[in-house]
């Protein structure tokens, strides 16, 4: 939690997710009176004091999506669907899956996996160990070698499921199947927040490091009600704005090419601004731009070449149209560069 005191000494937390104050506001704006189910979606800043490090941020964007009212496998199945579309421009994403039942399951698999883990206690690595009482779940998370060599003997909550919660994830699946999406079962997914029932999942980005998860979410049939509500099921997502930008943009996975415009007769100066603009507004060009600083053709030619540019537009006595890359340039009426590039 982001804490602190503020200037008349008020202890201030400010909120590390929405799907909690989602659940209550559901009932006092009457939502649960409405034809079911009720779909929302929300935007914006969030706040985690963790240590920050590459896609971990004190302050961080999520886009959510929250379905209240049904159960019904499909309602997870459409959200998965939803955020794998959102998640399309991403590098290397890969999606995880499980169950975790409901809490009277997950309470007697808890206490199970604690003393199974006891027995083997001196194989785990000493921050598990100091966290089996708590959260013996979050043994499955660890990175430590010793520890993941029992964890993968260990008892599964997924083969502890009730038989309808077992259908129900069943379902999930089968819709996944036959929408053609690829996921892995993981029974070992552990997600960060405590009010999950039944399904979770985590949508992952190969490219993104330690902080590899994009988005993730699952159901939570308790939480309404834990908050004062009438028991009403609830299923939904978040996903990191900051991380999708960061697994989308890596590398050479950008849209098109970036195109320098240069000034050579300083009379079509304006003539470039307005080259530059349009040439932005075209669906295969990456990024545009031009020099600020009356810089000679060289220099300018330099700053193109510092820029990225593929492409450089001469606009001089002709318009030259300039491939960065082999060197080759020819003469170009500049309608026709728009064109090259989608415009007009
Ligand atoms: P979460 O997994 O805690 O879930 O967060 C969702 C996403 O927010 C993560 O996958 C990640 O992309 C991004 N995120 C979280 N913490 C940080 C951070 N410190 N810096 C940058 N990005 C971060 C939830 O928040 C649940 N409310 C999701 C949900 C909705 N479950 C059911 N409904």
């Amino acid at each position: 939690m982001f804490t602190f005191d503020d200037k008349s000494g008020r202890s201030l937390t400010r909120r590390p997710e929405g799907t909690a104050s989602i659940c209550p506001s559901y009932v006092e704006h009457g939502m649960h009176k409405r034809a079911q189910p009720v779909k929302v979606w929300y935007w914006g800043p969030f706040f985690r004091h963790e240590a920050p490090q590459a896609g971990r941020f004190r302050q961080f964007s999520q886009v959510g999506a929250e379905v209240l009212g049904t159960d019904e496998p499909s309602a997870d199945a459409e959200l998965i669907l939803l955020l794998d579309e959102l998640l399309a421009g991403c590098s290397e994403v890969r999606l995880r899956l499980s169950s975790l039942g409901d809490a009277e399951t997950r309470g007697a698999y808890r206490t199970e996996l604690r003393d199974w883990l006891r027995a083997r206690e001196g194989e785990l690595s000493e921050p598990v160990r100091a966290r089996l009482d708590l959260n013996p779940l979050r043994a499955f998370d660890s990175d430590d070698p010793g520890t993941q060599a029992v964890m993968a003997e260990a008892p599964k909550l997924l083969d502890r499921l009730t038989d309808e919660d077992a259908a129900h994830f069943a379902e999930v699946r089968a819709l996944l199947d036959s929408a053609g999406l690829e996921y892995e079962v993981d029974p070992g997914l552990v997600r960060g927040l405590d009010y999950y029932t039944r399904t979770v999942f985590e949508f992952e980005s190969g490219v993104l490091g330690a902080q590899a998860a994009l988005g993730g979410g699952g159901r939570y049939d308790g939480l309404v009600e834990l908050l004062g509500g009438p028991p009403t099921p609830g299923v939904g997502w978040a996903a990191g704005i900051e991380r999708i930008l960061l697994a989308g943009y890596s590398g050479e996975s950008g849209g098109g090419p970036r195109v320098f415009v240069a000034v050579a007769s300083p009379v079509r100066r304006r003539e470039a601004f307005d080259v530059v603009r349009r040439l932005r507004g075209t669906v295969h060009v990456e990024a545009a731009d031009l020099d600020h600083t009356n810089r000679s053709m060289k220099g300018q030619l330099k700053q193109a070449d510092r820029l990225g540019a593929h492409y450089t537009v001469i606009l001089g006595e002709t318009t030259e149209f300039k491939d960065m890359r082999t060197g080759d340039q020819r003469e170009m009426a500049v309608a026709d560069v728009l064109k090259k590039f989608g415009d007009g």
